[in-house]
């Protein structure tokens, strides 16, 4: 099975860059860039990784970002994800990035999405990797914030895929950005949203990014399964649900393989993602090997997930065909 998983061609539509920055290139942009990490080597680093929510994860998240500075940080750290992806035998990714996390540590937008964008071009002619990017506006930030950021990455409009909403949950619900959502829908762009695992209100959120957003797409939303109507109008409208399930442990001390198998038993469009790889020590094929474990999914499940992610990625229709 294992070998089943890593052979076959996937795609990873839930993966933010900076959370694929691992202990070691961390110690080298560290010493390339003089900042102090406060520990003596990588695995010292990883030894500090104490998540159990989405706070105390985001915590460690954003303190990382001080060592990415220049545009050669952010070509490296990109990459590097689509070089290991390549080694996966992931061949599409939609890449989520978090500008704001940066904007505020005086790290200009331009220098970021340049570097992004200059290694998805050397990914996608030297590896074969494909790569769409998606920018996330930071939901305990304000909404003129991310208005800001929006209008910041017009010039680069053709670079960006979609928008998405991550950070903590609490108290921020998708209401909170209606009007950036909508102006970013007038731009052409998909949108997406996070409903982290067991979050409060998480069925009121996840109900107002069905009707007040109108999502292209929802990040998690395992907790739409309490809700008929949340899971009817979700496969009504055919929308995919990018289920993280290493991620999922760190909160809900299971990788989820019992509400992803009622997803795909209801015929919801349910996708395997790893979330922050660096953080949570697995990508894609160890995601996708440790869920069947726990789940004793079927080969046939696998690749219905697997496909799940090719169905409802961002892609046009013929595009995503030379996949399926
Ligand atoms: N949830 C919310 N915000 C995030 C996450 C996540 O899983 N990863 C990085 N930012
Ligand atoms: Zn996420």
């Amino acid at each position: 099975m294992q070998t089943f998983i890593e052979n076959m061609p996937k795609a990873e539509l839930h993966v933010h860059l900076e959370g694929t920055l691992e202990p070691e290139l961390s110690f080298a942009l560290a010493r390339k860039n003089n900042v102090e990490l406060g520990y003596a080597t990588p695995e010292e680093l990883v030894a500090a990784y104490d998540f159990y929510d989405l706070p105390s994860f985001l915590t460690i998240y954003y303190g990382a970002m001080k060592v990415l500075q220049d545009e050669a940080d952010f070509y490296q750290l990109t990459w590097n994800y689509l070089s290991k992806a390549y080694s996966q035998n992931t061949v599409y990714a939609e890449l989520f990035f978090d500008p704001q996390a940066h904007t505020s540590r005086g790290v200009d937008f331009g220098v970021v999405i340049r570097g992004i964008r200059a290694a998805q071009e050397d990914a996608e002619s030297k590896l074969g990797v494909k790569s769409q990017l998606i920018m996330c506006f930071l939901r305990d930030m304000s909404a003129e914030s991310a208005m800001e950021h929006l209008l910041m990455a017009e010039p680069y409009r053709a670079w960006l895929v979609g928008v998405g909403l991550d950070s903590d949950e609490k108290n921020n619900p998708p209401v909170k950005f209606a009007a950036v959502f909508k102006k970013a829908r007038e731009m052409g762009l998909k949108l997406t949203m996070h409903c982290d695992v067991n979050q409060q209100n998480t069925l009121l959120h996840i109900g107002q990014c069905l009707d007040d957003i109108e999502v292209d797409r929802i990040d998690h939303g395992v907790n739409s399964l309490e809700s008929d109507a949340l899971c009817d109008a979700i496969k009504a409208r055919g929308l995919g649900l990018t289920v993280c399930p290493v991620s999922n442990r760190f909160v809900v001390q299971s990788l989820t393989s019992a509400e992803i198998r009622r997803m795909l038993d209801k015929g919801m469009l349910a996708t395997i993602n790893s979330d922050d790889p660096a953080y949570f020590r697995a990508y894609l094929n160890e995601n996708l090997v440790e869920l069947q474990r726990e789940g004793n999914f079927s080969n046939e499940e696998i690749a219905t997930l697997v496909g799940n992610a090719f169905r409802v990625a961002w892609l046009p229709a013929q595009e995503k065909n030379t996949y399926l």
